[in-house]
């Protein structure tokens, strides 16, 4: 059984994430920054990590899911929303719904993340006027802050147990 973890990440949550979930796994493995892994020939399960981003995946995450043909694979992800929401799912949905047909979802697993515009205060303009500022989103951004946190971090590795064993049923 050998696993591949494959993480894109701009401010560092997907990438803990993706560590998270690497050093969980059993057996032989690898992780890579997508575009970085050699061949995803000869693994039995690929993990592929997005940062959310307009209702899916990153866009160099799309081209990753994409590319997995003929595989086994496990979705995970960071964004801003709450993990439980109907917004997270969806992302992880869009996400799976671009692996080709030949490749098998066999999971996901979503946690929240810091929004770093947020967290510098900086937020652009196109999104101050397509997200204005609610108490709603106030807090949702100032839960992100405290995220990925341990307890993420242990959640991600039992489900990075959970989709090897499902690999390998
Ligand atoms: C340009 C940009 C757009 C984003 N769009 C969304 C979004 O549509 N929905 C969301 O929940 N989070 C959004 N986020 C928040 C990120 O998905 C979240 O902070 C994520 O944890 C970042 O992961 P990273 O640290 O691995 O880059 C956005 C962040 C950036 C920088």
């Amino acid at each position: 059984m050998k696993s591949l973890v494959l993480w894109s990440s701009r401010t560092g949550n997907t990438k803990a994430i993706a560590e998270a979930v690497y050093e969980a796994l059993p057996d032989e493995k690898d992780i890579f920054e997508e575009g970085r892994q050699p061949s995803v020939d000869g693994y039995d399960l690929i993990f592929v990590g997005f940062w959310g981003f307009r209702r899916g995946a990153d866009f160099t995450a799309r081209r990753t899911i994409e590319s997995l043909h003929g595989k086994k694979v496990a979705i995970f992800a960071t964004a801003g929303t709450y993990p439980d929401s109907q917004a997270a799912r969806d992302y992880l949905d869009n996400a799976a719904a671009l692996l080709p047909e030949d490749s098998e979802c066999l999971g996901t697993f979503i946690s929240q993340g810091r929004v770093h515009s947020f967290h510098i205060g900086k937020r652009s303009e196109h999104a101050k006027l397509v997200h204005p500022m609610t108490p709603d989103r106030l807090a949702r951004l100032q839960e992100a802050e405290k995220h990925p946190n341990e307890d993420d971090f242990r959640r991600a590795g039992e489900w990075a147990v959970s989709m090897a064993e499902k690999a390998q049923a």
